[in-house]
């Protein structure tokens, strides 16, 4: 009686390693939900090529497995979120999601990916929720929280000496968080935020705004908007004048990717960002060299950051040999891995949020040139994340 007993188990045991061994060969679905249409679509396109260039650079594979796409365009629309992850997750069926630009469809993302179990590497969005009370074992960032950049753009503003400062946004989670970001560290520095201003995302009606920013006179105008709408914003501030009385400082998404466009409107603005586009190390020269000769284009920040989501996906792939099923082993190796980034070397703090250096960068040319550090190793809060 014993001997067909444990034949059987053999028998279990190897059709289970032969089921591992099946799934650790055939490819590895990747979904990318980014913005082909509207005011971020360069962001969306920069960071799909940032992420396939890592991809291409291991030879097509990570942890031994080759790579299948599947693209859904979010159309940085938040109302379709829901519908739009599950196309990649119920539809699809992949094995992990990348993405989103926008803060407000990122976190309908990280509602379905938490529900389903599926892993999320967040190229961008910077919701602060995603790493804080929405945290989730399998939900990872390789870009930023949106506090970080404007708390760092605070410190280097306040340090500027300015006393009052109003700030403009678009009024969603990426805009106020930002600007909420600047205000702490600014009014620790010394300085007043006098006042906030806001428009719905994506307007770029700012023409009465900019009329209230010349009445009121302050030291220091601190700005949130990125692709389309910051280029009509810098190229609105300098034609209403204000480029030569009031200083505009922005998070650095204000002038990434976005100079060719801005042209001399945009010579000479003070950004922070954890990103620069002459940082002179080995790997940043060759980062760049790579994407240039790729592309025909320079790479910015949004591709660092497709760059590096593949990089922290390589470094949970590797250490489960392509296993996607141990997810325990994956998320750990994730989460204790040290990035080799263009940016710099990073780490993830507890809440799976990048802790990075943030620089001080001005525009000259077409590039945003640092110039300093704001901040070293600034680290997201992570408040109400519990894990
Ligand atoms: C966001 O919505 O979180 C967002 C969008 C564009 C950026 C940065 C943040 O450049």
């Amino acid at each position: 009686m014993r001997r067909p007993a444990l034949a059987c188990l053999a028998l279990a045991a190897l059709a289970v390693a032969a089921t591992s061994h099946a799934q650790t060969q055939a490819p590895l679905k990747v979904g990318l939900m980014l913005p082909s249409t509207g005011t971020f679509a360069a962001l969306g396109d920069m960071i799909e090529r940032g992420f396939k260039m890592h991809v291409e650079e291991q030879g097509g594979k990570l942890g031994g497995r080759t790579i299948q796409y599947f693209k859904v365009d979010d159309e940085s629309e938040p109302s379709k979120a829901t519908d739009n992850v599950n196309k990649l997750i119920k539809r699809d069926n992949v094995d992990v999601i990348v993405g989103t630009v926008h803060s407000g469809v990122a976190l309908g993302m990280a509602r379905a990916a938490k529900e389903s179990g599926t892993l999320l590497i967040v190229p961008n969005a910077g919701a602060d929720a995603i790493t804080g009370p929405q945290c989730a074992p399998n939900i990872f960032r390789s870009s930023f929280s949106n506090w970080q950049p404007g708390y760092a753009t605070g410190v280097v503003a306040a340090g500027k000496g300015y006393k009052r400062a109003m700030t403009i946004t678009w009024g969603y989670a990426a805009g106020l968080e930002t600007v909420k970001g600047f205000t702490e560290a600014f009014e620790k520095g010394g300085g007043k935020v006098m006042k906030d201003l806001t428009l719905p995302f994506p307007n770029v009606e700012f023409q009465p705004l900019l009329t209230e920013i010349a009445a009121q006179k302050p030291d220091v105008v601190f700005a949130f908007f990125a692709g389309g709408g910051a280029v009509k914003f810098v190229k609105d501030y300098d034609a209403a004048g204000l480029k030569r009385s009031i200083p505009l400082m922005g998070s650095g998404f204000l002038t990434d990717g976005t100079l060719e466009a801005q042209g001399a409107s945009a010579q000479g603005l003070i950004t922070a960002l954890h990103y620069g586009d002459n940082i002179e190390t080995p790997r940043n020269t060759a980062f760049r060299n790579k994407f240039a000769v790729t592309y025909k284009v320079n790479p910015d920040v949004y591709a660092m950051q497709g760059y590096d989501a593949a990089q922290m996906l390589a470094a949970g792939l590797t250490a489960v040999k392509g296993d996607m099923g141990k997810k325990d082993a994956l998320y750990a190796a994730m989460k204790k891995a040290q990035i080799d980034s263009p940016r710099g070397k990073f780490t993830l703090s507890a809440q799976h949020n990048p802790t990075q250096d943030f620089y001080i960068r001005e525009v000259k040319g077409n590039y945003n040139v640092v110039t300093g550090v704001a901040v070293k190793a600034l680290a997201d809060p992570g408040r109400g994340c519990k894990m």
